[in-house]
């Protein structure tokens, strides 16, 4: 999108459309302001878009966005149900139908791509969304909000009548890529329920759709398993914390902890699909697994080590103490996976990533036990050993309809067949997977792991890995060009990690997370020239729209001037690294 085809406001400002649309354009000189007597007149299919227009958007305007075909045109009564009651009358329609025009249309066009998008403003009639499937339709309904301006990211109007006219335009749009998404390690910090469902928001806000949830770690496990109730009394929480990454000699010396319910679970899935974005849980095995063992110390290697003793960890890194490779630990996470495949369903949640990432191998060395199996399953070394593992879920998940995700390690010792790769070590094993003709998520740490600093200057808050500026993430490029065309095709999209360790707070994430995740989200949308072509300036031109929206929606971003003085973390040891990231 360019300046000269990103239609104005009424006060003379661009648009600024984040992530930037395929096409936008001016279509006449008029504009269209809701009011009181606009209608949201939605059509089969559309009710995800209709019920977040009604309930976001229209209370941030001060207006009912009444459902049409209600008799009411004054727009003075509040709204009524857009559904009958059972009993009732079948409404006349034909003299109860309000004037043409100053509505909002929503209408499913199956034309159009998926979760593609045709927009139209005309001064006269109003604003008619088509999407090619629900998902289209409440991305255009996205997009409609950024053209309201930056007040209706609010809750309540700031003053009476003040809502933004929108220029007559066409915008036509639809995603690049199908996997658009943010992992959240809630382990090492826990994120209260309600900041989830805010952070749901925030992704539907950027048009990303899948929410991947890295819910067990070496530090704390947060999911509650009903037959297994001492992962979460045991393992959800740590007599005290590492402040500052684990070369910092500070300790924060309080309880910490916190899980979600089932029905925590449940209404985080429920409210991710009401925003078309899929929840990818994350059970991490056979590595990361230090909680679990603490809370069944027969899940870890007892033979040489006293997991009796253990706890869930109050340090950050890689924990030795991995899982048993027996039959009993395999049966113990079939229950657990159980209980998650319930929690999450089929056709909201396809996927399960069970993690396989950073599995030291010291124990199963040492453990007699664990060699006795090698020999057992002719697997030949401990490597074979961890892809035997992660082949095991692979088809029980596959037996019970799902898709098995895992870290890029799952390459190490062969890949399960079914398994999809998120690629977080650099590209080589995204490529190695998706020449192989497996589904790959790209995500180097190199490049989109938002746990590292964004400057690198003094002030960053407990800094850690390499700089990665908002430019840098801009220029973000998943597909690899050495790839094939038949490769490139399996990579199905991208996504941005964020640790917690140095993340204590709700504060500290968004300041790790915002902008960059808007930078991320225009590369997972649009479709962006090669990096070096990229529109950089035209972006951050962009960004001072999107920050207003950003402050409406009390977001803590990192401002462009670099972090405000209660944003800096003095005297805390962060972990920079230096020079250029490898694997790049
Ligand atoms: C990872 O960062 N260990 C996936």
């Amino acid at each position: 999108m360019t300046a000269a085809d990103n239609p104005p406001d009424p006060a003379g400002e661009p648009m600024d459309l984040i992530p930037a649309p395929r096409t936008a354009a001016g279509s006449g000189p008029g504009f269209f302001t809701p009011d009181a007597r606009t209608v949201l007149r939605a059509g089969p299919g559309t009710a995800t878009a209709e019920r977040w227009l009604r309930s976001a958007v229209g209370p941030a305007l001060g207006l009912p966005l009444a459902p049409a075909n209600t008799g009411r045109t004054d727009g003075t009564e509040p709204a009524e149900p857009a559904e009958p009651a059972a009993n009732a009358e079948p409404a006349d329609r034909t003299d109860r139908a309000e004037p043409a025009g100053n509505a909002i249309v929503l209408l499913v066009d199956e034309s159009l791509e998926r979760e593609g998008y045709r927009l139209q403003v005309d001064a006269a009639r109003g604003v008619e969304i088509r999407g090619g499937s629900a998902a289209g339709v409440f991305w255009g309904a996205q997009t409609l909000r950024q053209l309201l301006g930056p007040d209706a990211f609010r809750r309540a109007p700031i003053a009476p009548g003040a809502v933004r006219g929108i220029a007559e335009q066409i915008i036509e749009d639809s995603p690049r890529f199908s996997w658009r998404g943010l992992m959240l390690d809630v382990s090492r910090h826990f994120t209260q329920k309600t900041d989830i469902l805010r952070y749901l928001d925030l992704l539907a806000a950027h048009k990303l759709n899948v929410f991947h949830f890295h819910l067990t770690d070496d530090q704390g496990w947060r999911i509650e398993i009903k037959r297994y109730p001492r992962l979460t009394e045991t393992g959800s929480w740590r007599s005290r914390s590492k402040w500052g990454h684990r070369y910092s000699e500070l300790w924060d010396e309080k309880p910490y902890g916190g899980y979600y319910t089932q029905d925590d679970i449940r209404e985080i899935v429920a409210y991710a699909a009401d925003r078309h974005i899929t929840v990818v849980p994350e059970i991490d095995v056979p590595g990361h697994s230090q909680a679990a063992i603490a809370a069944y110390p027969e899940l870890g290697n007892t033979d040489v080590v006293d997991t009796a003793s253990l706890s869930p960890w109050d340090d950050w890194g890689v924990s030795p103490h991995v899982l048993a490779p027996t039959e009993n630990t395999l049966r113990f996470y079939e229950g657990v996976l159980e209980e998650v495949l319930d929690l999450f369903p089929a056709e909201l949640s396809p996927y399960i990533h069970i993690g396989g990432d950073e599995c030291p191998k010291d124990q199963w060395k040492a453990s007699p036990a664990a060699q006795a199996r090698i020999a057992e399953l002719g697997v030949g070394d401990e490597d074979g050993l961890q892809s035997w593992f992660i082949r095991h879920f692979d088809s029980w998940l596959t037996a019970r309809g799902r898709r098995l995700v895992g870290w890029d390690e799952i390459l190490e010792g062969g890949l399960a067949p079914g398994a999809t790769v998120s690629s977080w070590r650099g590209y080589g094993g995204g490529i190695t997977a998706a020449e192989a003709g497996h589904d790959v998520v790209m995500c180097p740490e190199q490049q989109v792991y938002l746990d590292h600093r964004q400057d690198g200057g003094p002030d960053e808050p407990m800094p850690i890995g390499y700089v990665r500026t908002l430019e840098d993430v801009y220029r973000f490029e998943p597909v690899p060009p050495t790839l094939s065309p038949e490769a490139a095709a399996h990579v199905i999209g991208t996504q941005a990690n964020v640790w917690t360790e140095v993340m204590q707070e709700r504060s500290r994430i968004d300041y790790q997370v915002f902008p960059r995740l808007a930078a991320f989200a225009e590369v997972a949308w649009s479709r962006l020239p090669a990096p070096a072509e990229r529109d950089y300036a035209g972006f951050e031109r962009r960004m001072n729209g999107h920050y207003r929206r950003l402050d409406a929606l009390g977001v803590d971003y990192r401002p462009p001037g670099g972090p405000l003085p209660w944003q800096k973390r003095p005297g805390v040891a962060g972990f920079p690294k230096e020079g250029t990231p490898p694997n790049v």
